[in-house]
C-alpha cells in the first residue's frame, strides 16, 4: 500500500513533538513525505501524490483546535472542484485517512466547562469536513495531549519526546494493520 504523509507543521526546525514523530516515521523508507512548511504548494503534484496514495496520514500540531495555516492552505489549494468534490469529484473516494495530532493542552480541558470550550470530538467534526466531502474513509484519529516541551510553559522535553515516540509507534502499527 502506498502511504502519503502530509506533515502540516509550519516549521519542523522549531518543533519537538512533530519533529520527533516525523523522524521516527522516516524509518519507513517506502512512505512518501510532503513537508508543507518548507515549500510552496504545487497543486498538480499534490493531487498526483494523493491519487497514488492508498493511505494518507495528516500529521499536525493542534493550533486553536484546528489546522495550522500551512495545512489549511494545502487543503484550500488542493481539494478542488471536480477533484475532491463536485459531479466528477470523487477522485479520492474510499482512500484511507489517518489524523495524527499533537496537542499541548490536557485532554480534560476539551469540555463545555473547560478552557477549550467544547469536547475535542466537536472540533474534529469541523476539521473532518473536507475529507468527508471528498468521500475518504477516516480510519482513526490518533491524538496525544500534553505535548509541551517548553519548561517556561510548564512543559518537559523528555516527557514530550517519550509521548512522541509512543505516538509514532501507534500510528505506524495502525498503518501496518491496514496493510494486510
Ligand atoms: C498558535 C498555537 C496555537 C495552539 N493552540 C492549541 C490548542 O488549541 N489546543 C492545544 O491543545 N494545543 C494548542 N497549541 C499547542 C500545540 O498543539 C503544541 O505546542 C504542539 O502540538 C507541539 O508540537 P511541536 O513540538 O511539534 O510544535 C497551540 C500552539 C500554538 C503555537
Amino acid at each position: 500500500m502506498n502511504v502519503l504523509l502530509i506533515d502540516g507543521h509550519p516549521d519542523l526546525t522549531t518543533s519537538t513533538a512533530n519533529a520527533a514523530i516525523v523522524s521516527t516515521y522516516k524509518q519507513q523508507a517506502d512512505w512518501c513525505f510532503h513537508h508543507l512548511g518548507t515549500r510552496d504548494v504545487v497543486v498538480a503534484a499534490e493531487q498526483t501524490a494523493l491519487l497514488a496514495a492508498d493511505i494518507v496520514i495528516i500529521q499536525f500540531p493542534l493550533y486553536w483546535s484546528s489546522f495550522p495555516y500551512v495545512l489549511k492552505k494545502w487543503i484550500d489549494d488542493v481539494f478542488t472542484f471536480n477533484f475532491a468534490f463536485g459531479p466528477n469529484g470523487s477522485k479520492l473516494k474510499d482512500k484511507k485517512l489517518i489524523f495524527s495530532i499533537t496537542a499541548g493542552a490536557k485532554a480534560t480541558s476539551y469540555a463545555s466547562d473547560g478552557f477549550n470550550l467544547m469536547p475535542i470530538a466537536d472540533y474534529q467534526r469541523a476539521f473532518e469536513h473536507v475529507f468527508r466531502a471528498a468521500e475518504m474513509i477516516i480510519v482513526d484519529t490518533v491524538i496525544t495531549f500534553e505535548m509541551n516541551a517548553d519548561s517556561n510553559e510548564g512543559g518537559n522535553k523528555e516527557i514530550c519526546l517519550n509521548l512522541a515516540n509512543l505516538h509514532a509507534e501507534k500510528v505506524m502499527s495502525l498503518v501496518t494493520s491496514l496493510d494486510k
